[in-house]
């Protein structure tokens, strides 16, 4: 059977221009606190600006403000005497998060005369560089008042990110006040893409300039403390220590622990003074797990503020003191509910239980990227024992070539945890790097505890990323909150039944029947029809996860990915070209996710062309994946699921 024929169009094609575009102005970039979108009213056209005469314009003052102060000295003030951690922390990403855009020295972004086209929404602007200014152009646009000008041009002067992706801020009329530049660019695959397609989230017709969004939510994790941003009548007032995450915002302020250095004699050979006290420098590896980990939560957490109308922002908490005397640390439970209905009081209670739920899954196990401190706060590892950030990752390594920098500076992992060592450092090696436990050969990937333990199960920047919540795999955890479990995210053909029934053979877990279409029809084929986006998405992804291609076979792929190339959310869409990308016989096909939908509707045509013709034999595949013994798709049971599909609008809050 051919789905590019009439009757598979039926179905395949509703579901792909079924995009009903709703005008929801989602905030996806809200974070944390939830502040709304500022407003743009002073008066524009006396400092706008055209292309002509953006040579002589001199914005570039006209941002927020880096600059040490109080007991803050910058890392500048720490080089000469810490050249090594210096350089590790050169390396990283945090110290690029937030750039000047032109002493950027990671930039990536085309500003080569493009124009960029949000297909969604038929709205186009133009990126370019000019005498070594980077410009923004834009037509018409709701949040710019109508001034006679065909097109507006503004200084890009801040970049957000370097690592997968990277956003631009440019200069308003407005004092520091900064707009984001509606697409980000992505570096992989060298391209701009709308800003509303990187997040997971309901398809939406807004592409707001975000004003003041910089200066009232990104400089509280993306800066090193002390910040400092005030709204006043014509815009902001925005200050931090530095730009990008530096030395101070992991070892608190600097300036007393130089004097007490120098006081008992630095390493340039002074004679020793008598020095008084302690040296107030926070060194993570000295204090507790807890503490230590608390510094990483400062940024890599959602959290809210105490007290109503108190910022985050300003919070003033320093590497070694106890987060919870500044913030909340949200987590999933009731109490947690409550705390946040209080501070966000202009939020309804069911905003705050649909935030929650874009944020974590129902048995409190945090979803999004970023926020990797909840996910360690509801870890047993954590609560009994000793585990840190820094029992797997590392901010310096030691003695590093500069490829083996690149690598690190990845995932800032010591070596070897990728592997079972992360583990295996305080759980016994003997009983449990074994078949006995493992129930795999040893050099199987099913042997390897992160993909049991750890399972790609959080989502943000457009992939899957490990859960930093550590637990067991679970058939019931899957049907009570819908978050896939490690057994069918590698063994994509399987049904949940199945690993149910593995699970109480080989590890005694209660008998648990799964019912259903569980019973027989493979998990993840499940998800990937009836699931709601977020499962979509994580399937999406791990079609594309080596040690799943291997395990599963990847000759059944196509009409799924040819399913979820049609679907609503642009990153999955994105997730699912890079699957495709993967399977030889179709990575010819020129998917662009977020292209014009008749394109993108041609191509998903030319893919089940492409399927009904292929060779491959499809006689072995099982049951569970509903290709039938003689290769045909069966159409009808496809039809059935996706009609169960989970339609629940899904924002997910990175
Ligand atoms: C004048 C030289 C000097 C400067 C400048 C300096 N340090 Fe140090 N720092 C030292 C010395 C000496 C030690 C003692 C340990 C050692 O030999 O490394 C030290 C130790 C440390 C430690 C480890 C503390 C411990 O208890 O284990 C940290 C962390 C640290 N410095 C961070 C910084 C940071 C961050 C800056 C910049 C804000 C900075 N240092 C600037 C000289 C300096
Ligand atoms: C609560 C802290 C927090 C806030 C507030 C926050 N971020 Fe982030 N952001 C993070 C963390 C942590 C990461 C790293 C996530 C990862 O690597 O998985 C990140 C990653 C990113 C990335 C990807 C960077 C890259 O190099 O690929 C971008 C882009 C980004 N944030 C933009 C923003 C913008 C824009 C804002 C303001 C609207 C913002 N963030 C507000 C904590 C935050
Ligand atoms: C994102 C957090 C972070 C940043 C940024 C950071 N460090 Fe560190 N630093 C750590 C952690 C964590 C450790 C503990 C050792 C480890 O895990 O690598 C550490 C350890 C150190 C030590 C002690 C080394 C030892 O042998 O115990 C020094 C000195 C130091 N850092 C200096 C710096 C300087 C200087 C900078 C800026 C140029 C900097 N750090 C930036 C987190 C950070
Ligand atoms: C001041 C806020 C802040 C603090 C403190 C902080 N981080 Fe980050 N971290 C970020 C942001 C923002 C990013 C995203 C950087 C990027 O990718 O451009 C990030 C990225 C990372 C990454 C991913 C690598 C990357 O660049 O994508 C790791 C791993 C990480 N941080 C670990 C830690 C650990 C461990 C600590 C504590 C020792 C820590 N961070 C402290 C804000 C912070
Ligand atoms: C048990 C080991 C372990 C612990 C503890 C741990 N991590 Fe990780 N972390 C990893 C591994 C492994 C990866 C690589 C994940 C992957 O490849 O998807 C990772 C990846 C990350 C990333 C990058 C995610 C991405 O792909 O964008 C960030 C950020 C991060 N960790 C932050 C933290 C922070 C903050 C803590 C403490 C709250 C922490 N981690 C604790 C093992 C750990
Ligand atoms: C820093 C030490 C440390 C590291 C590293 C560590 N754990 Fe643990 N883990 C513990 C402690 C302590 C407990 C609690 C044991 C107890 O209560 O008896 C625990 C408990 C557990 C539990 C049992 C949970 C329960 O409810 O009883 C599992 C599962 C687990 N760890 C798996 C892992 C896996 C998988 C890794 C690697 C990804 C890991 N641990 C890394 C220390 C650690
Ligand atoms: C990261 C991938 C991965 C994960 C996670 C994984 N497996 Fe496997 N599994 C494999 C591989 C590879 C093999 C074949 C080699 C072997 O026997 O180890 C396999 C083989 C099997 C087999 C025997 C062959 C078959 O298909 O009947 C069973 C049963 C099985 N796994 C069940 C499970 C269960 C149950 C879980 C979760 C507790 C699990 N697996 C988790 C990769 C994985
Ligand atoms: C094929 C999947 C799989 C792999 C691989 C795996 N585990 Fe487990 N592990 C489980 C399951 C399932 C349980 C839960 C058993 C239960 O429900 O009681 C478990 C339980 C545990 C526990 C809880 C205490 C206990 O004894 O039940 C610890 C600790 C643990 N594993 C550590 C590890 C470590 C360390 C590794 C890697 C060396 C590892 N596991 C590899 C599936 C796996």
């Amino acid at each position: 059977m051919n789905f590019a024929d009439s009757k598979h169009r039926t179905f395949l094609i509703p579901l792909f221009m079924g995009v009903a575009l709703a005008a929801v102005i989602a905030f996806v970039f809200r974070a944390s606190d939830s502040v709304p979108t500022g407003s743009y009213p002073a008066p524009f056209d006396q400092r706008e600006f055209s292309e002509t005469s953006s040579s002589s314009i001199r914005l570039a003052p006209n941002r927020p403000m880096a600059k040490p102060t109080g007991d803050y000295i910058g890392s500048t003030g720490c080089s000469g005497c810490h050249a090594g951690e210096h350089r590790t922390w050169h390396a990283s990403y945090h110290r690029t998060m937030t750039q000047v855009a032109s002493t950027a020295d990671r930039l990536f972004g085309d500003f080569n005369d493009v124009t960029v086209t949000n297909h969604a929404i038929g709205r186009s602007y133009r990126l370019a560089n000019r005498d070594s200014q980077l410009l923004f152009f834009t037509g018409n646009h709701p949040q710019i008042p109508p001034s006679g000008a065909e097109e507006h041009a503004f200084q890009v002067v801040m970049t957000t990110g370097s690592h997968h992706m990277q956003a631009y801020w440019f200069a308003t009329p407005q004092n520091q006040s900064l707009g984001l530049v509606p697409f980000v660019y992505l570096r992989e695959d060298k391209r701009w893409v709308p800003r509303n397609a990187v997040f997971l989230t309901q398809p939406f017709d807004s592409d707001s300039f975000e004003f003041g969004r910089w200066n009232d939510t990104c400089i509280g994790c993306h800066t090193t403390p002390e910040r400092y941003t005030k709204e006043s009548a014509n815009g902001f007032e925005s200050r931090a220590t530095e730009f990008g995450i530096s030395c101070e915002a992991c070892h608190g302020p600097g300036k007393r622990h130089v004097d007490y250095q120098q006081a008992i004699g630095n390493r340039s050979g002074t004679s020793p003074a008598i020095a008084t006290g302690n040296d107030p420098i926070v060194n993570p590896k000295s204090i507790s797990a807890s503490k230590s980990s608390q510094i990483c939560g400062s940024c890599h957490s959602i959290s809210f503020s105490l007290k109503p109308g108190n910022s985050v922002i300003h919070s003033r908490f320093l590497p070694g003191e106890e987060l919870s005397n500044h913030v909340h640390v949200a987590r999933g439970t009731v109490d947690s509910a409550r705390h946040q209905r209080a501070v966000l009081s202009s939020l309804s209670p069911e905003d705050i239980a649909a935030d929650t739920q874009n944020r974590f899954w129902p048995d409190g196990h945090v979803r999004v990227s970023g926020r990797e401190y909840n996910g360690l706060l509801e870890t047993p590892c954590h609560q009994r024992g000793k585990l840190s950030c820094i029992s797997c990752h590392t901010l310096h390594p030691s003695k590093q070539n500069q490829q083996a920098l690149v690598e690190w500076a990845d995932d800032q992992l010591r070596s070897g945890m990728r592997k079972d060592a992360a583990c295996t450092q305080c759980h016994e090696a003997g009983k449990y790097a074994d078949i006995k436990h493992t129930h795999h050969q040893s050099d199987s990937t099913g042997s390897e505890c992160l993909n049991c333990h750890m399972p790609h199960t959080t989502y943000g920047l457009l992939k899957a990323i490990r859960s930093h919540t550590i637990d067991s795999p679970n058939a019931l955890t899957s049907t009570q909150t819908g978050r896939p479990n490690a057994c069918n995210l590698c063994h994509l053909d399987r049904s949940l039944s199945w690993t149910a029934e593995h699970l109480t053979d080989w590890f005694g877990q209660p008998r648990h029947q799964v019912g259903g279409d569980w019973n027989n029809v493979s998990a993840a084929v499940l998800w990937s029809l009836t699931g709601d986006a977020a499962q979509r998405a994580l399937i999406a992804w791990h079609f594309n996860w080596e040690p799943a291609r291997a395990i599963s076979g990847t000759n059944w792929f196509a009409p799924y990915l040819a399913i979820l190339a049609g679907d609503d959310y642009d990153a999955v869409r994105f997730m699912t070209t890079r699957s495709l990308r993967r399977l030889p016989e179709y990575a010819g096909l020129n998917f662009d996710f977020v292209g014009p939908a008749p394109d993108r509707k041609h191509v998903i045509e030319a893919i089940m062309k492409r399927w009904s013709q292929s060779k491959i034999n499809r006689k072995k595949l099982p049951a569970s994946v509903l290709i039938d013994s003689g290769g045909e798709i069966r159409d009808l049971e496809i039809k059935r699921l996706l009609e169960k599909r989970d339609l629940r609008p899904v924002g997910l809050l990175e």
